[in-house]
Formats: structure tokens, C-alpha cells, sequence
């Protein structure tokens, strides 16, 4: 999970997946509902450097001791991915990289993730867009309108098989590449098939004050304080 991001579009001291939501830190939310899923056999949430421990006590906190392990992120979001995965210690096939950014992620999404990678070499959570896209210049002059069939917006989870993830990374980093996403580096060193599944509206990522608060009103609507979260998503 990648939660070294700081905190600073969110005016916060604490770096953002350290902030408070109803009870718990938002990387904790954002990492709940994968670790019940009994295919979960490790976690690892890199942190910015110098509050690993913090993390570490907030996730020994909810999981007990080492259940989950801290190790210390990158420069970069990709950087970040890359310590995650250098610090897996079991031979599991699959990956799901999920960023501690999206507290209100569902159990069902995930199922979908990971059933998508039956027979494809990724999978990612994808809405379609609602809005009419359009292409501005510089001045802000709209230049064109853009056709929006076949355009999705995605989200994380992304779930990449491991050996095709860590390939991925290994040339990403030879050749200097950085990918908007985990999965643009499947698709930009041609490494297998990335699939679409259905993502979740409610699965936004937090980036501004206005996401935080209406996480918050969720998180209260849901009643998803101290452990429970929603089941159906
Ligand atoms: O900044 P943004 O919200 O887009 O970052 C997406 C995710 O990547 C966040 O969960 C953030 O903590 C994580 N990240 C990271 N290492 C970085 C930058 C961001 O793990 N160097």
C-alpha cells in the first residue's frame, strides 16, 4: 500500500495517510477490508521517512504485532510501489496495490480485482466518465471536444501478478520510465492483457479538504467506526 505522500494539499502536518477518520487513520480504512480477505496472506503500507514508526504502532494497534509491516517509501508514488514489493517475503502470485489515499474501498471491489486476474496479467477498477470531455490550450480556449466512448476513469485497486509487476518495475527503473498508474507500466512494456472491472463511485481518493469531509459523512453514514466497513462494494 502506498501511503508515503505527504500531507500538504490537505493542510495537514501529519502526512495524509496519518489523518484522522472516524477513529482510525485513513490508511488503516484503506486497509481493513484487504485484510480480511482470506487470500491476504501479507500487507506491507510504505511510510514517509522518519514516521515508520508511527505507522507501525498504528497498525500493530489494529492487527496485532507485524500482522502488517512498515517499511519506508520512495520519492515517487512508483518508488514507493517498488520498496513495497522489494519487501514481500511470501511467494504470493498476485498483488493488489491499493493506495492508503481511498479509505472507503470495499470488500467486493477487491473480489472483482482479484477475480479479474484469473486470466489477465492485471486488472483495474475503471467508472465510466459522466462529464464531456474537452481539450483546452494554454489560454484556456477549448481547442476540441474529445469522444468519450471507450475512455474510463481508474481507480486502485490494481492487482498485477507478481512476476509481471516486479519485471515492470525492474525496467521501469532501467529505462527511467514513470507510469501515471501501476498498471501503465504493464501496458507500456507490453507485459500481458490489463482488464477493466467495474470500480466504485465511492472509492474516490482523498486529495482536497471537501474529499476529506464528505469521507467523514460517509464513514458516519455507514456507521463505519472502529472496524466495521461496508461489505457490498
Ligand atoms: O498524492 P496522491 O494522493 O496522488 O498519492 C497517491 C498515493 O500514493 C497516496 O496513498 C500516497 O500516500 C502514495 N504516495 C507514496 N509515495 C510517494 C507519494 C505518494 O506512497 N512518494
Amino acid at each position: 500500500m502506498p501511503a508515503a505522500g505527504g500531507g500538504v494539499r490537505l493542510g495537514a502536518e501529519l502526512p495524509k495517510a496519518l489523518v484522522q477518520i472516524a477513529g482510525a487513520p485513513m490508511f488503516v480504512h484503506a486497509a481493513r477490508p484487504f485484510l480480511r480477505n482470506a487470500q491476504c496472506v501479507e500487507a506491507v503500507v510504505t511510510a514517509p521517512a522518519g514516521w515508520e514508526p508511527r505507522f507501525q504502532q498504528a497498525a500493530d494497534r489494529e492487527w496485532g504485532k507485524e500482522r502488517v509491516r512498515v517499511v519506508t517509501g520512495g520519492a515517487v508514488r512508483q518508488e514507493s510501489v517498488a520498496c513495497a514489493l522489494a519487501a514481500l517475503i511470501s511467494d504470493a502470485e498476485f498483488v493488489l496495490i491499493h493506495d492508503a489515499a481511498r479509505p472507503l474501498v470495499g470488500e467486493a471491489l477487491i473480489g472483482r480485482v482479484l477475480a479479474a486476474l484469473a486470466d489477465a496479467a492485471a486488472a483495474v477498477p475503471a467508472l465510466p466518465l459522466a462529464d464531456t470531455l474537452k481539450r483546452t490550450d494554454e489560454q484556456k480556449t477549448v481547442v476540441e471536444t474529445v469522444e468519450r466512448a471507450g475512455l474510463v476513469a481508474v481507480q486502485t485497486p490494481q492487482g498485477i501478478r507478481r512476476a509481471a509487476a516486479e519485471e515492470a518495475q525492474r525496467r521501469a527503473r532501467a529505462e527511467g520510465f514513470e507510469g501515471t498508474d501501476d498498471v501503465s507500466l504493464i501496458e507500456h512494456f507490453a507485459l500481458g492483457t490489463v482488464k477493466a472491472v467495474a470500480g466504485d463511485p465511492r472509492n474516490f481518493k482523498i486529495t482536497t479538504t471537501e474529499d476529506l469531509t464528505l469521507a467523514r459523512k460517509l464513514m458516519e453514514l455507514n456507521g463505519q467506526c472502529a472496524g466495521a466497513s461496508g461489505k457490498n462494494r
